[in-house]
């Protein structure tokens, strides 16, 4: 589209051109004048407004088109909005804050749940001997847990609905780490869902976290439908295709950057428009795309680019694998945690449908779990 105005103009501006009547009559045939000087407008107008996308190369064939992108300088580089450079000063101060070491650093473990936690009591036992070294947060966005664990009781914060899929999951994310933020102590904030329990003895997990200086939150580039196919323009010019990322939910952050989520308006409110169900035909889901995408934006270098929670994706479908009873095998457990031991796999989730906890699936966990515990496996 573009190009064929650019190319109109060259047109246009040719039979005003001084070129060839202020010359003396030439002995050359006019058509190599014409010729260079169609070639040479062609340029200066592809310079002047370089080409928006890869239709405007159509003139030239694909290789051609690569050597006139590569031969041109490269596109300015966008002003930034007013949004963008009041939202960079702000991360930029956050990131370069010092943090004052607390005697006391705490791990946050923030728990998302629909209602009650299944598996209270395994977590119980996690804890047990490490009293000042966590916190625990529950947000129950539909039934308020009865809880059993004595680390658990009075740990529920104010709640509100949750919408799967809405920009209602993040906002209960941000609000688990305005809560846990209230603590000066809390230096490592980590995201878990009800279907979430520990693979590793509380001492690997505090010195793992503790001891990083990064975030683990998941991120890969998808251009496929599940990916960038939720990508809405709407989101420009701030967020970019390109920068559009993908990552499971559950993360483990360090504090300066639970300040930044808490911090940033201007992504947040894009992902609160633009991304949800059914907008557009697009099914896009705020918790999958949001953080991925800001930290990408704001601070690529430092998160993990993977996340400390175990999913099984590979039955491809809407939801993880879902593990039963008999799936609990010290096989798994031992492919989970040691097979992946480049990762660290703080917690495994067992699924994600509401419900799924019978009775035997949580014992089973309880009595495969205390097996690894009392071998050196767990470690
Ligand atoms: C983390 O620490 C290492 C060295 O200790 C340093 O090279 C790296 O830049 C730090 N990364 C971040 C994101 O602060
Ligand atoms: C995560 O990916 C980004 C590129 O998107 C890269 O810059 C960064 O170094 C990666 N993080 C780590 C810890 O490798
Ligand atoms: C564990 O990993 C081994 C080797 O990859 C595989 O053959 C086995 O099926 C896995 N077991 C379970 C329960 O996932």
């Amino acid at each position: 589209m573009k190009t064929s105005q650019v190319w109109r103009l060259g047109m246009g501006d040719m039979q005003i051109l001084p070129v060839a009547r202020h010359r003396p009559p030439s002995k050359r045939p006019t058509w190599i004048i014409v010729l260079v000087s169609m070639v040479s407008l062609f340029l200066v107008c592809a310079y002047i407004y370089p080409p928006q996308s890869r239709n405007a190369c159509y003139v030239f064939s694909s290789r051609g088109c690569q050597v006139l992108t590569d031969w041109l300088p490269p596109a300015p580089t966008r002003e930034l909005t007013d949004e963008e450079i009041a939202s960079r000063v702000v991360i930029r101060e956050i990131l370069s804050a010092s943090l004052t070491p607390t005697k006391n650093a705490k791990i946050a473990f923030m728990f998302l749940t629909p209602g009650p936690l299944p598996f209270e009591k395994l977590w119980d036992k996690f804890f047990s001997g490490h009293e000042d070294r966590f916190s625990v947060y529950v947000h129950a966005s539909k039934e308020k847990p009865v809880h059993v664990s004595r680390y658990f009781v009075n740990q529920d914060i104010h709640s509100d609905q949750v919408i799967w899929g809405k920009i209602s999951m993040i906002d209960a994310e941000r609000r688990l780490l305005a809560n846990a933020l209230r603590d000066p102590d809390n230096q490592h904030f980590v995201l878990l869902s009800d279907s979430c329990v520990p693979l590793y003895k509380f001492d690997y997990i505090y010195n793992y976290l503790m001891f990083t200086n990064i975030s683990y939150v998941d991120r890969f580039y998808d251009p496929g439908p599940h990916g960038n196919g939720r990508y809405s323009e709407h989101m420009l010019p701030e967020v970019e295709m390109k920068d559009f990322s993908k990552g499971a939910q559950w993360f483990s952050m360090k504090r300066q950057h639970a300040v930044m989520v808490l911090a940033d308006s201007l992504y947040y409110s894009k992902f609160r428009d633009y991304c949800k169900p059914g907008l557009e035909g697009k099914n896009c889901i705020a918790d999958e795309h949001y953080l991925p995408t800001f930290f990408h934006i704001v601070d690529p270098g430092g998160i993990a680019n993977w996340s400390v929670t175990h999913v099984d994706w590979s039955e491809r479908k809407w939801h993880p694998k879902l593990y039963r009873s008999q799936d609990v095998t010290y096989d798994l457990l031992r492919n989970i945690t040691v097979g992946l031991s480049s990762y660290l796999r703080v917690s495994f989730r067992i699924g994600t449908a509401i419900g799924v906890f019978s009775e035997s699936l949580v014992y089973h966990w309880h009595s495969s779990l205390k097996f690894f515990v009392d071998t050196a496996e767990w470690k």
